[in-house]
């Protein structure tokens, strides 16, 4: 068994570069191409390891950054995160001693604000620092410190640190409208609910399916939890959870599958993307079949069919607005507008859910990308455009992939500056990029 060492991956793969050669519009990129475990799944059901008196072991983990700082977290906290083979954990929080989420790790993960419902309910305290991770608008925490409160808890904040202490030592349930449909809010309060003294009703949360499979698991070592994926849900608080060797098999991750399917429309003649759940991605799939790309969905694959025989001009333009899921989610907004400079005509795009997450269009306009900016939220692209291999620093994770599809579609080498961005999300990306053809080199 391996410990996952602190600090392990993140700071050697940090100033890594990819090095791309474009495929300039061709489409020659081809086979398949499995989807792993998704990362917005796994980071909340570690989280939930808190909630639970023994341990239990999660499947189908991909082997990403992001493990590295919730590893970091664990170790902060007393708790246990082993490898046991590649993609196989095994969590246990039978030695919890603390309360204070790890500041280095925060700083790097957002999703670090996870730990806090399940944290402050088994511990009845919590110190943490505003957590930081992409770089995509203001990302404030209100929705959680409201909670705490309603929660029992008292928040105060000292030394750009928050420090939650719950009333008696116990949080008791609590009614919480959320005026924003937040994900990782809504999994937080789920968690919270878990250990809480009585019953919790959250209104108005997110739907996205990771929630749902959060949820399942914890109902399956015995939570009572109602109403997942729908707008309410309805929490009966109890004691710690038991897996009693259960196993917890990650999702496929929706987000990769809808990268890789804009990849192939754009870049590859026959792909099938398999290991995935094309029901997770429908807004996508109906989306590319409106623009013309021939796709075959299975139940758990789908397939990119004689995409060669078109070139990308003949896609139809597409608009789109980002919404919470099951709407077209902002985590694919970058790719689909990469998608979009080689299509023809106007397609309008409004991101609704992060201002700021518009920003990289810039680089893409550099590449001779055709897009004007109506303001932070909205712009307009203007396809097709012949892409110009270049230089480029991607922000976040979804940036950065979306400039490798920008530089394998274009002419020339493109290099991507920050993969470690795209490192947090894609488990070893170019050797599977490689797989299907991409010439695509990792350079440290
Ligand atoms: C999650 C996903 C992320 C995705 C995002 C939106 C995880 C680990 N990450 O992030 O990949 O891009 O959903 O689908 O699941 N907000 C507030 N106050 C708060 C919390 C959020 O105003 O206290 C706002 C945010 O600024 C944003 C909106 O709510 O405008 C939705 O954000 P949220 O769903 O919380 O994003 P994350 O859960 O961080």
């Amino acid at each position: 068994m391996i410990k996952i060492q602190k600090n392990s991956i993140m700071h050697t793969v940090k100033k890594d570069k990819f090095v791309i050669q474009g495929l300039g519009g061709k489409k020659t990129l081809s086979g398949k191409i499995a989807v792993k475990g998704a990362k917005n799944a796994i980071l909340p059901v570690m989280a939930s390891g808190i909630l639970f008196k023994d341990g239990f072991t999660a499947t189908n983990v991909p082997e990403i950054e992001d493990l590295g700082r919730m590893a970091e977290i664990f170790d902060g906290l007393g708790l246990q995160i082993n490898k046991q083979a590649r993609g196989k954990y095994l969590i246990n929080s039978e030695g919890i001693n603390g309360a204070e989420i790890d500041e280095n790790a925060s700083k790097h993960l957002r999703a670090s604000v996870i730990f806090t419902g399940p944290l402050l309910a088994r511990q009845g305290e919590l110190i943490f620092p505003h957590p930081g991770g992409c770089v995509i608008g203001a990302r404030p925490i209100d929705l959680f410190l409201e909670g705490f409160k309603k929660m029992g808890a008292a928040v105060e904040i000292k030394k750009n640190k928050y420090f939650v202490k719950a009333k008696n030592g116990k949080l008791r349930g609590a009614e919480i409208f959320f005026k924003i449909q937040s994900v990782t809010a809504t999994e937080t309060f789920i968690m919270a609910g878990v250990l809480a003294k009585g019953k919790t009703i959250l209104k108005n949360v997110a739907l996205e399916p990771e929630i749902v499979d959060l949820v399942n698991f914890l109902n399956s070592c015995g939570a009572q939890i109602k109403g997942a994926g729908t707008p309410t849900i309805e929490i009966s608080g109890g004691g710690l959870l038991k897996a009693k060797g259960q196993i917890y098999k990650t999702m496929p991750d929706r987000l990769e599958t809808g990268s890789f399917l804009i990849l192939g429309a754009l870049c590859a003649d026959n792909l099938e993307i398999c290991d995935c759940n094309p029901q997770h991605i429908e807004i996508l799939t109906e989306m590319l079949k409106d623009s013309g790309v021939n796709l075959e969905l299975g139940k758990d694959y789908i397939k990119i069919i004689n995409n060669g025989g078109k070139p990308n001009g003949h896609f139809k333009s597409l608009n789109i607005k980002t919404r919470e899921y099951p709407g077209f989610p902002t985590d694919l907004q970058a790719p689909l507008v990469v998608y979009l400079t080689q299509v023809g005509g106007d397609s309008f795009i409004f991101e609704t859910i992060f201002e700021g997450r518009l920003n990289y269009t810039e680089d893409l306009v550099k590449m001779g990308a055709v897009i004007k900016m109506w303001d932070a939220h909205r712009a307009t692209v203007n396809g097709p455009t012949v892409l110009k291999g270049r230089e480029l620093d991607g922000p976040d994770i979804r940036t950065g992939f979306a400039f490798v599809i920008a530089g394998l579609v274009a002419k020339n080498e493109s290099i991507i500056n920050n993969v470690y961005y795209i490192d947090r999300g894609y488990e070893s990306i170019e050797k599977r990029l490689r797989q299907i053809g991409a010439d695509i080199k990792r350079i440290n």
